[in-house]
């Protein structure tokens, strides 16, 4: 039992089922033991210097760099005195050798319309993109707010801004007006990149329109360049406004890289933090370029052959990573998909995987629980024999969805990797590497090469194996952020105030006793229930195993005799819900947790909120819980219909 004040946590999930990789995957890839992997580990925390300075000679250098790392506590410094440019690596390092002709981008988009781009042809594209700009009067340092759907002239854009050393600030077609006009005014955004309108399950979603509102709050943008997607009717504003294609028929395909110092500013996106106010988290050039790209190679076992897709939009850190900046320097062939998973039907990912003969899939727990519950019949009509790699990111993964994972769409042939990262990790801090780290189900194993993580208590103190604790990060990596974008007391107190000397993630984890770290969800979502306290994901991965969940969130809520009492919210799926049901769930996770676990309240629901991203917005489902009248900030609410039926469920 823990004791309250040190900071630890009770944990109460035991998973013993380990999986290794198959003789036929390990036999192909690089890093393909244990023991390889413990090596790599090994040299880098030796000497993370010599480590990183090595591996950075896989990038082009206009000019070597002096310095590996300046490290002065919060500030990092990577590959100091040297000069590269993201674009050239992720493009023009291609040209000349045999993958310039290989396929690049291959695109699809929701109607059906396919486009792909081999190196050669992004690399002139970009080129022209980045003329354009410079025509617009962008040069370096300028930010470029870019609002626009997944096709390929998102990630167009964002190469041609590196290319000349513009600042991008993505921001997820999904947000409105108000929310663009903040972000844009926080990066005093001076170009916005925009386009008609967006596919949305069969919808049109008029992003013009959207970006016309947010630019009457947004003083500091002085143009806007309109991409025709969809053809609806938008107003073009004489002057501010200008037409994609109209501009890029005049530009000129040369426009070579230029070099920017290694510390040069590469983009902001915001993210949301414990507040209300979103941070703008600060990457720059050559550390966060290294480190996308030797995570992408280290951890999808990446090869020339392989088909990747990772189905993040480029509005999220994960597709900034791992579908552009990643992939793209290790000259990997990536599939963008534009539109909705369920449309026109269920089964489209899986259409998606068959027809591009998709190798590696890497994907997010709350789709893999979407696909669980719309039933197997949609994988099952799709031919997925081409996969040989899993992956998933952005939440845990409770043990049961992760079986289906691994039957159902691996065919219990696929290793999955579940990668722990984070928007400030810049890339994959903690996953399998296939070959080499036996998986476990719910576990994102081990951390990555030249990564340190540390589990302290309140007081910065290791915990012992098997007890929760607050996971840091103990030495700078050359992924991490540079700073929140304007405020250094916000990234001081955010991330380097809590633990001494140790970036603070904000998730709770453990180890256990073969060092696999187990992430036990974000620091305030811990429950504390008579002086246990359990961490929500363990109620969640109880409950999800129950085959009539489809899906559900845990949280605390204040209770008079126990501090919190567990109030769960609990989507149903092949029965209706009923008081039998609830007293059956409660069973259940007494079965597999035990006494202290059970929810004190199960409300059923048809849907749970999400942010457009697909997080559970856990504090409006704490407010609800404890049944207050003021709910936090909901403008990132998928469904707003969502929180009336929450709510009549109260009553
Ligand atoms: C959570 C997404 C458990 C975690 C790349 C983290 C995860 C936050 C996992 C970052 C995982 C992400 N297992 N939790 N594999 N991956 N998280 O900034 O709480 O959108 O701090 O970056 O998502 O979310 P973000």
């Amino acid at each position: 039992m823990a004791d309250k004040s040190s900071g630890q946590i009770d944990t109460v999930m035991r998973e013993e089922r380990l999986f290794p990789p198959s003789a036929e995957f390990v036999a192909k890839a690089d890093i393909d033991s244990m023991a390889a992997y413990e090596t790599l580990w090994n040299e880098a925390e030796a000497d993370p210097e010599a480590f990183w300075g090595k591996l950075a000679a896989e990038l082009h250098w206009f000019k070597p760099f002096e310095t590996v790392l300046e490290w002065d506590e919060p500030f990092a410094k990577w590959f100091v005195g040297g000069q590269t440019n993201v674009s050239y690596n992720c493009l023009d390092a291609h040209l000349g050798t045999e993958r310039e002709n290989k396929t690049a981008i291959l695109w699809e988009g929701e109607p059906g319309d396919e486009r792909s781009f081999t190196y050669k042809e992004l690399h002139a594209e970009v080129c022209k993109f980045a003329n354009v700009l410079k025509t617009l009067g962008i040069g370096r340092g300028d930010v470029v707010s870019i609002y626009m759907p997944m096709v390929p002239e998102l990630a167009i854009a964002m190469l041609a801004c590196t290319r000349i050393g513009a600042v991008h600030s993505v921001i997820f077609a999904g947000f409105s007006a108000a929310a663009i006009a903040d972000r844009n005014g926080d990066a005093s955004a001076k170009l916005q990149l925009t386009s008609d309108a967006a596919w949305r399950r069969g919808k049109q979603l008029p992003l013009k329109a959207t970006i016309d509102e947010a630019l009457a709050k947004s003083p500091s943008v002085e143009k806007c360049v309109v991409l025709r997607r969809v053809g609806n009717d938008v107003t073009m504003q004489e002057g501010r406004d200008f037409w994609w294609h109209e501009l890029m028929a005049e530009a000129s395909a040369d426009c070579p890289a230029e070099p920017l110092d290694s510390e040069t500013p590469l983009f902001i996106l915001y993210t949301s933090g414990s507040t209300g106010k979103p941070k703008g988290i600060m990457h720059t050039t050559a550390g966060y370029n290294l480190f996308a790209k030797k995570t992408f190679e280290w951890v999808f076992d990446h090869r020339d052959s392989d088909i990747f897709w990772c189905t993040a939009d480029c509005g999220w850190i994960t597709g900034h990573s791992y579908i552009v900046y990643g992939p793209l320097s290790a000259g990997a062939t990536v599939v963008m998909y534009e539109g909705a998973p369920n449309h026109p039907d269920e089964g489209r990912f899986w259409q998606i995987v068959e027809k591009y003969k998709v190798t590696i899939f890497y994907t997010a727990p709350t789709a893999i629980r979407a696909f669980i519950k719309w039933g197997d019949q949609f994988p099952e009509r799709s031919d997925l024999s081409s996969l040989r790699l899993l992956g998933t990111v952005g939440e845990g993964i409770n043990p049961a969805a992760w079986m289906w994972y691994h039957r159902t769409i691996g065919g219990e042939r696929c290793p999955i990797v579940d990668t722990w990262w984070q928007t400030e990790t810049g890339g994959i801090m903690m996953s399998p590497l296939p070959a080499a780290v036996p998986t476990k189900p719910g576990s994102c194993t081990k951390p990555i090469p030249g990564v340190v993580p540390a589990i302290v208590d309140d007081d910065g103190n290791p915990v012992a194996a098997n007890r929760g604790g607050m996971l840091c990060i103990a030495k700078p990596w050359p992924g991490m952020l540079r700073g929140i974008w304007g405020d250094e007391e916000r990234y001081r107190e955010q991330y380097w105030s809590t633990v001494p000397g140790m970036f603070l993630t904000g998730d709770n984890a453990r180890c256990d006793d073969d060092s696999y770290y187990w992430i036990m969800g974000r620091i305030d979502d811990v429950i504390n229930v008579s002086g246990h306290r359990l961490s929500t994901i363990e109620v969640e991965s109880a409950l999800v195993s129950h085959p009539h969940v489809a899906e559900c969130a845990a949280v605390g809520r204040p209770h008079e005799l126990k501090g919190e009492a567990i109030s769960v919210f609990v989507t149903v799926k092949d029965v209706e819900p009923s008081d039998e049901l609830r007293d059956e769930l409660k069973a259940h996770v007494r079965k597999e947790i035990g006494a202290l676990a059970v929810p004190d309240d199960i409300r059923f629901t048809a849907a749970l909120p999400k942010t457009r991203s697909g997080k559970i917005m856990r504090r409006l489902l704490r407010d609800i819980a404890s049944g207050n009248t003021e709910v936090g900030d909901t403008s990132t609410l998928e469904d707003y219909s969502v929180l009336a039926k929450l709510r009549g469920e109260e009553e």
